[in-house]
Parts: structure tokens; sequence; C-alpha cells
């Protein structure tokens, strides 16, 4: 067990709750299975699967979740209400080792305004809610919302009752990423020196990245005594985010010096984590970012590059392979063979069956005749498009564009719907504008385009272009991303993507559309 004796870390990881709680950032059950077998593989401890009261879809989520995974604890998320405990405790009764996560809010500002309720009357919800959370598992975590605006008093007086009551985790939030670290690690000091049955709990961060301190702030969390870590793989969650998973992790091993703790995560698989993670939610990995983005291991100055072929350590403080970066990232060309590229998917982490394999291995070939030198890179977005896009309604069949000076752009499309293919022409404001008209023809909805953002997958003028595009419908915000050489393509798919996503939440679409449901 992992007590503030122990130098033992528990990694609990929220992308599946508090990642996908974000704006855009929705993922399918397919997605999200993906992400959860991953993570079970990775050496998480603890994935926090979905707040199953929230809708049908997350319920669904967290009892699959629960029943696939082999080795961490599965934990669904409830308020503090009887029939929100019930919900929890149902979606994670299959898993192996089950947890209800139940919180409430416990600053002065939350409780006045969220709760319009007493302390008093809080402090009996949150012995009543562990209480019926303990009646359906052993495992029980209680989390008091806004913990680091919390008076210290009534801090203390939550956690002792909820300890008492049953609760075998405590987690102090920083909600709203307002703390810094010397202030949440004296917090955690205080609460474990001035609760008498502190001893019988462990204690967990959950930071909030407002001000960029997440991480920081967890570490420090955890320097005053708390041995669990809630974190996110990418850093994605609500608003800033989350503190990022593979920070914390390598942090901790960087600088045992510093932070003489031990994970059980295998940090080998950390980019492949947040590759799966940037394609199943659609959100794109910034470049600089710390540990995975695409130039955390890049050395571009002439000083840097001389100091490298001297001596790595001159300015690399790890290496990319303890991350999982391969360093030979040219791979294979048209001349490549079937067993070839089974291996190089093994090495990229991909289990696929022999179907997908060979459907894996003919977009493969097609891409090759199309471009000279075929990457990683190419190959994760090539198989990570298809996953994403496997039980999608509404596909691309082809799509002709004449575009140049001489306007109107037009796009001639053809979709598969529902298995029946349908053609349209369509005019517009520029290419890109011409195909998303066409879609709209072809699929009539409501959504508004928030975010179109096109990268380069790798380099050269023959690089696969990868599209993001952000779509919002009745209160809905989901992001899709697309792949091809041809940009436009790759929008289109980017496009349909983001649509199939609404229309598997029922939102966006006009009636008549909706009714070929
Ligand atoms: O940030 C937060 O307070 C949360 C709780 C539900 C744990 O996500
Ligand atoms: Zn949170």
């Amino acid at each position: 067990m992992a007590n503030s004796d122990s130098n033992r870390v528990l990694i609990f990881d929220t992308t599946l709750r508090d990642g996908e709680q974000c704006p855009g950032a929705t993922m399918t059950l397919e997605e999200k299975l993906e992400v959860a077998e991953l993570l079970d593989a990775m050496g998480v401890d603890i994935i926090e699967a979905g707040f199953p009261i929230a809708s049908v879809g997350d319920f669904e989520a967290v009892s699959e979740i629960a029943r696939r995974v082999k080795r961490a604890v599965v934990a669904g998320l409830s308020r503090a209400n009887p029939k929100d405990i019930e919900r929890a405790g149902e979606a994670v009764r299959h898993a192996v080792r089950p947890r209800i996560h139940t919180f409430i809010s416990t600053s002065p500002v939350h409780m006045k305004y969220k709760l319009q309720k007493e302390p008093d009357a809080v402090l009996e919800m949150v012995i009543d809610q562990v209480t019926r959370a303990r009646n359906l598992v052993d495992d029980v975590e209680w989390s008091c919302e806004d913990g680091t605006r919390t008076e210290h008093d009534f801090l203390c007086r939550c956690v002792e009752a909820a300890i008492k009551a049953g609760a075998t985790t405590i987690n102090i939030p920083d909600t709203v990423g307002y703390t810094t670290p010397a202030e949440y690690r004296a917090l955690f000091e205080m609460v474990r020196t001035r609760v008498p049955n502190a001893d019988k709990a462990i204690f967990s961060v959950h930071c909030h990245d407002d001000l960029g301190m997440a991480v920081a702030n967890s570490l420090a969390g955890v320097q005053g005594g708390a041995r669990q870590i809630e974190c996110t793989i990418n850093g994605i969650g609500e608003r800033a985010g989350n503190a990022a998973l593979e920070e914390i992790v390598m942090a901790i091993k960087t600088r045992a010096d510093v932070f003489p703790y031990e994970t059980g995560i295998d940090t080998t698989m950390l980019t492949r984590a947040s590759k799966v993670v940037a394609t199943a939610t659609s959100f794109p990995v910034q470049y600089n970012k710390a540990i995975v983005g695409r130039n955390a291991f890049a050395h571009e100055s002439g000083i840097h590059q001389d100091g490298m072929l001297k001596h790595t350590q001159t300015y690399e403080i790890m290496t990319p392979e303890s991350v999982g970066v391969s360093t030979s990232s040219l791979v294979m060309g048209k001349h490549s063979g079937r067993n070839a590229f089974r291996s190089k998917l093994a090495e990229l982490g991909y289990k696929l069956s022999d179907n997908e394999l060979n459907d894996a291995f003919e977009r493969f070939k097609a891409l090759a005749d199309r471009k000279k030198h075929v990457y990683d890179e190419d190959i994760e977005a090539i198989v990570d498009e298809k996953i994403a896009t496997a039980h999608d309604r509404m596909r691309l069949v082809s799509l002709t564009v004449i575009a140049g000076t001489r306007g109107p752009q037009r796009a001639t499309m053809r979709l598969a719907i529902d298995g029946r293919v349908v053609t349209e022409e369509a005019d517009g404001n520029g290419p890109v504008d011409a195909v998303f008209n066409a879609i709209k023809a072809l699929a009539p909805h409501e959504a508004t385009l928030e975010l179109y953002q096109v990268h380069a997958v790798t380099e050269g003028t023959d690089a696969q272009a990868e599209v993001s595009v952000r779509l919002s419908a009745d209160g809905r915000s989901v992001t899709g991303r697309g792949a091809d050489p041809d940009t436009l393509v790759a929008s289109a798919k980017a496009y349909l993507v983001a649509l199939n996503k609404l229309v598997a939440r029922g939102a966006g679409m006009h009636a008549q559309h909706a009714a070929a449901e």
C-alpha cells in the first residue's frame, strides 16, 4: 500500500473523465476502450473511466472498461446523492478492482452559491455519501471540490469524517488551479498532522493548470505526504487542463535525487499514449510540449547540435528512447513487405487483427505509391485514423476540387451515408469552403465551424497534411482529425470525423437527416 511512509506513488489517470470533460475532447466508446487498455498496459494504478450518471454513453463506457481492464483499479465518479452513487457502483461492478470516487464542494464560495447549503449540512452529506459508497464497494475515494480554497478547520472536519465513514483515499483538489507549490505542500502537511485518523487513508493530489503550475503543485503535494497523483495524458482537461501524466512521471524518474519516489509506469509507452489520446480526442499536442511534443528532443541550434555530437548529456537530461521515441524515424517505402510492416506496427505499439493488418497494409501501400519516404508518423496517422473512423456513418468516397485564381472554386464529392453513396457539387469562397459546402449539401446540419487547422505530419512537400476541425452544435463541441497527402482530402476527412461524432451524440443534424437514423 502506498502510505506516506512508502516511496510508491500511485498514478490515477483521469483522461477519460476530467480529460474527456473538456470542450471538444469527446471520445467514442471504441476510442475510450483503446485508451483504457493502453493505460492498463502502461502501468497506471487507477483509471477513472467516466462519470456514469452523466449519460447512458458514459455509463456504458465505464461498465465496458470495468469488464475489460485486467490490472488497474477502475473508478467511476459520483456527486453526493444516492442516485449518482448507485449508478457509479453499478457501472464499476464488474471491475476486478472497483472504486467509487465521490465528491462534494467544501469551499465557502461553492457551498454558498453552488450547493446553497450551510457547512454543517455539507458535513452530513459527506458522511452519507461515503457510507453509501462503502456499502457498494470497499475502495472509496472522497474529494472535497475546491479543496485549496476551503477553510482549514472545516476541511479537517470533513476529511476526518470521510475517513471515519470508510473513505480509503482522500483527494484534495486544486479545482480552479489557484494554489502554489509551497502552499499545496503545506496544506497536505497540515491536514495529515491535524486529522487524527489521517494514517488510515491515502492522500491524493488533483491539480488544474490555470496558472501553469499543475505539475509543480502535484509534486509538491507528494512532498507533503500525498501518495496518489491524479493526472491526464497530454494534460488535457477542464479549461487549461490537468497535470500532465507524462511530465509528472518523467520528473520523478529524471530527478530521483529531489523526488525519491517510484511509480509503476512503463515510461517507454508515454509517447504512444500521447499519440493515441491526441488522435482519439483530436486535440493536437503543442510542438514544444514537455516529454511528448514533436520538438521535445529536437536540437536545432548549431551550438546544441555540436554539443550533442560530442556527448549527448551536454543537452539531454533524458533519452528519447526512455519515453518511447524511436530514433530511426525513416521506415519504409513502396518495396517494403507485409512482414516488415507487421514488425513496424508492433514496434509502434499496435496490436492489430489479421484483417486490420491487411487493411492497414493496403493503405500503407497506397500512401507509399504517392510518397517516397514513409515515416513512423505517417504509419501512425493512417492506422489511428482508421481506428477513429471505424464506426462512422458518413465516409468520404471521392473528392475532386477545381481551384486556382479563376474562381469560384468547386468541389464534387461522393459520400457513403449509412452505406448509400450520394454525390453533390458545391461552390465556395476558396477550395476548403467548397469542400465543406459539399458536405453540408450532402448531410444538412447546423454545426458551426469553430476551428480549422492544418499541419504537416512530416517534412517535405509530399508530406501528409493533418487537419483538425472543431464543430459545435446544440451546446456540444467536438473535434475531428484527418490525414492525407492532399490537404483538401484531409480537410474533408477531418470535417466528417467531427460531424460523425456529433451525429453519434444526436446533435446538430437537420430533422430529415436525423429521421433517417
Ligand atoms: O477538479 C476537481 O475538483 C475535480 C473533482 C471532481 C475531483 O475534478
Ligand atoms: Zn478536476
